[in-house]
C-alpha cells in the first residue's frame, strides 16, 4: 500500500462521528444556504485567526477575486505577487484585469524577497500579494512598511497558512485582506471547496459580501457608490434604488460557502491546534533525523511558527529521488513544477525562462513528502529511511 501525501479520508476518520453528526444535522434542517452555521464559522475562524470581519465563500481562488474587487482592482492596475506559488494566486489577479508583476522569492524561505517587491513598485501598482507559501509566513513586518510608504494595499494569500504564527500571533500573519482556502487537503480542509476572506476593515467586509451574492440589493449599490468614489467619478444620476436582492448594481459572482461544509468546518476549526501540533511533530522528526543528510530540510524563520500545509526538502535530484520514493511506495511531488511567469496562461506577459532564477530552480530541486498530522510513526519511520536508502 502506498503512503499518500495527502490523505484526507483518514482525517475524516479521526472524529468521523463529530462531523457526521453536524453534516446530518444540516441536511435535515433543509437550510443549506447562509443561516447560523455559515455565520457562526465566519466568526469563528476570525476570531481563531485574529480579524475582524470572516466573509465566506466558495474556494480560495474567489477569496481572492473578492477582496481585489472589493480594493477596487482591475484593469490597468499591477498587483505584485510570487511566482512560486499555485495558479490562482495570479490568476486571481488577471480575473479581475489587472496585471500579475511576478517577482522572486527568498532561496530560504521560499516566500516573497521585501526587497524585491519593492523595486517592482511602478506607479500602477496597487497591491502587494505575498503567499505564505507552504505554511511559512513571509516577512510581513518588511512588506507592511513597504505598502504603508507607497500607499498600497497589502493581500495575503494565505491559502497554505490557516494555523501559521509570525511574531508569535496568528493575526501578524495578515494583510490589509486576507485570503483562506478550505480545499479539502489545507491545514483546515472542509468535505469539498471553500474560501473565507479576512479583514478588520468595515467597507472592505461589506463590498465583499456584497459581491459575492451578485452585488444586489443595499450592499450591492453601497459598493458601486464607493467603487465610483474611489476612482472619483460623478454617480450616475439615472440609477435605480431598489433594496431588494433583484436589484443588482455590480457584476458580481455566486460565490457561497455551504452550510453543510461549515458545520463541518466549525467542528475541525476546534482540533486546529491538534492539527498544527501534529503536522509540526511530523516535520521536526523528519528535520532530525535527516540534518546530516545530502537532504536541505525546510527552513523556518525565527519569526515564524511554521504550519507544514507542506514540507519540502531540497535536493539536486529531486527528480530521480521523486522517481525511486514512488516507486517504494512514499507518494510525493513537486509543488509546483511550473513557475507561474513561465505558465502559458501567462505568455503574452514576456516572461522567460532565467527570469526569476530562485524560483526555477526550486522547481526542479524540491520536492513534498507525506507531513498530515494522522501520518502513522511507522509510516515516517518508513518514509525516512526510504529517503536514506535513495541517497546510497
Ligand atoms: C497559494 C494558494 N492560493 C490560492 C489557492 C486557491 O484555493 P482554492 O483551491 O480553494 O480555490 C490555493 C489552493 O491550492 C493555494 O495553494
Amino acid at each position: 500500500m502506498k503512503i499518500q501525501l495527502m490523505n484526507v479520508q483518514r482525517q475524516h476518520e479521526t472524529y468521523a462521528a463529530e462531523y457526521e453528526e453536524a453534516a446530518l444535522k444540516v441536511l435535515r434542517s433543509g437550510g443549506y444556504i447562509g443561516g447560523s452555521e455559515v455565520s457562526s464559522f465566519e466568526e469563528e475562524f476570525a476570531a481563531y485567526a485574529g480579524a475582524k470581519y470572516g466573509i465566506s465563500c466558495g474556494n480560495g481562488t474567489d477569496a481572492l477575486v473578492l477582496a481585489l474587487r472589493a480594493l477596487g482592482i482591475g484593469k490597468g492596475d499591477e498587483v505584485i505577487t510570487v511566482s512560486w506559488t499555485f495558479f490562482a494566486t495570479a490568476e486571481s489577479i488577471a480575473a479581475t484585469g489587472a496585471t500579475p508583476v511576478f517577482i522572486d522569492v527568498c532561496p530560504d524561505t521560499y516566500c516573497m524577497d521585501p526587497k524585491l517587491a519593492e523595486a517592482a513598485i511602478t506607479e500602477k501598482t496597487k497591491a502587494i500579494m505575498p503567499v505564505h507559501f507552504y505554511g511559512q509566513s513571509c516577512d510581513m513586518d518588511a512588506l507592511r512598511s513597504i505598502c504603508k510608504k507607497h500607499n498600497l494595499y497589502l493581500v495575503a494569500d494565505c491559502a497554505q497558512s490557516a494555523g501559521t504564527k509570525y511574531k508569535g500571533e496568528r493575526k501578524n500573519t495578515l494583510g490589509d485582506v486576507s485570503c483562506f482556502s478550505f480545499f479539502p487537503t489545507k491545514n483546515l480542509g472542509c468535505d469539498g471547496d471553500g474560501g473565507m476572506v479576512l479583514t478588520d476593515d468595515e467597507n472592505i467586509a461589506r463590498a465583499c459580501r456584497s459581491l459575492k451574492v451578485h452585488g444586489s440589493g443595499k450592499d450591492g449599490l453601497w459598493t458601486l457608490k464607493r467603487e465610483y468614489e474611489m476612482k472619483n467619478i460623478p454617480f450616475p444620476q439615472n440609477m435605480p434604488d431598489g433594496e431588494s436582492k433583484y436589484y443588482n448594481y455590480l457584476i458580481g459572482y455566486n460565490s457561497r460557502l455551504d452550510a453543510v461544509q461549515a458545520a463541518i468546518l466549525r467542528k475541525k476549526l476546534t482540533h486546529m491546534d491538534d492539527f498544527i501540533a501534529g503536522r509540526r511533530k511530523n516535520a521536526a522528526l523528519y528535520n532530525e533525523a535527516l540534518k546530516s543528510t545530502a537532504y536541505e530540510t525546510p527552513y523556518e524563520s525565527l519569526d515564524c511558527e511554521h504550519s507544514y500545509y507542506i514540507y519540502a526538502l531540497k535536493h539536486p535530484n529531486a527528480q530521480k529521488i521523486m522517481e525511486r520514493l514512488n516507486e517504494d511506495g512514499v507518494s510525493c511531488g513537486t509543488y509546483y513544477p511550473v513557475p507561474l511567469h513561465l505558465q502559458g496562461a501567462f505568455a503574452q506577459l514576456g516572461y522567460k525562462a532565467g527570469d526569476l532564477p530562485v524560483t526555477e530552480e526550486l522547481s526542479k530541486t524540491t520536492f513534498a513528502i507525506p507531513v498530515f498530522p494522522e501520518l502513522y510513526d511507522e509510516e515516517r519511520d518508513y518514509i525516512i529511511s526510504t529517503l536514506k536508502k535513495v541517497l546510497e
